[in-house]
């Protein structure tokens, strides 16, 4: 898909990946509706997308955990600009790490890392499938397809975020729907800087680097160049796709070489 014309509405646009996203997509000619929790934050992003051509870039601030605020954001996206062309689902937590993480930490996590994911496209599929055409991207991560040492919610969640992903290609593909589903290691973001390496810190956030650390522009370049040849996985870290073969093939030296990198890491 060409992005030139086109509505899109980004989550998570308030800072890192989904403000870079945003502003690629601005950049490429697409209108933009921007959301995520802080509105202050979206202001500021969308300011300069306006000032460069009107009425480009709009602004939604709400808790996208919720199955309300993803309608409401569908519907205002649709009552905008008369449509919705693309839409990146990419807001996402680094939060909790093993069994002892509280119940209330999953449930946030699998409301913005996967259930936001699923209500998104429950709102959108109706029109996309009325004419044909609709795209749909996510954000998982490399933990999507691999592992997150020492974060269950994180690992699970985003495979949940990619098995989704699929399943919306393989049924509705046929008809028009074009998913992508990004998957990055290391990105140069607030959730990257929040890391929690000792795993008992006050942040709670254990996004642990792998590979190198790209900035969220880099990423966002990626994905307009997997965007326009609408393949599904977005892989800004091409190594991730050899871990795979690994994984898939060889399991138990999959495993047994992350527990060493998990040695390495946590210390057990
Ligand atoms: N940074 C990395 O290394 C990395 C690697 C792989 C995947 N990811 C994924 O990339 C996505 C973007 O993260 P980022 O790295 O840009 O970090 P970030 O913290 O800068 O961005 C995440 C954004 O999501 C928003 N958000 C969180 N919960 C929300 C909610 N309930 N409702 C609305 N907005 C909410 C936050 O306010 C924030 O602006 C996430 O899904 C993350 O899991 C990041």
């Amino acid at each position: 898909m060409e992005l030139v014309g086109k509505v899109t509405v980004v989550t998570g646009a308030a800072g890192g990946i989904g403000k870079a996203l945003a502003e690629k997509f601005h950049q490429e000619g697409a209108r933009v509706v921007l959301a995520d929790l802080d509105e202050a934050a979206l202001q500021l992003v969308a300011g300069p997308l306006n000032s460069k051509r009107p009425d480009s870039a709009l602004v939604f601030a709400a808790n996208l955990g919720t199955e309300a605020a993803n309608a409401a954001l569908v519907k205002t996206a649709i009552d905008t600009f008369g449509t919705v062309d693309l839409f990146f689902a990419n807001a996402g937590v680094g939060s909790g790490s093993d069994l002892s993480t509280p119940e209330d930490v999953w449930e946030t996590a699998f409301n913005i890392n996967f259930n936001a994911h699923r209500w998104a496209a429950k709102y959108l599929l109706p029109e996309w499938l009325a004419r044909g055409d609709g795209y749909f991207c996510s954000t998982a991560s490399a933990a999507g397809l691999l592992s997150q040492i020492g974060s269950a919610p994180y690992t699970v969640t985003k495979h949940s975020a990619v098995a989704f992903a699929e399943w919306l290609s393989l049924t509705y593909g046929a008809r028009g729907i074009k998913v992508s589903c990004l998957c990055p290691q290391g990105v140069n973001t607030n959730m990257l800087k929040g890391a929690d390496v000792s795993n008992d810190g006050p942040s709670g956030n254990v996004v642990r680097v792998a590979g190198a650390v790209l900035e969220p522009a880099e990423v966002a370049d990626v994905c307009v160049q997997v965007i326009r040849d609408e393949t599904f996985l977005i892989l800004p870290h091409p190594e991730v796709a050899q871990y795979m073969v690994l994984k898939a093939t060889e399991r138990d030296r999959w495993l047994a070489g992350m527990r060493k990198l998990q040695k390495r890491v946590l210390g057990f």
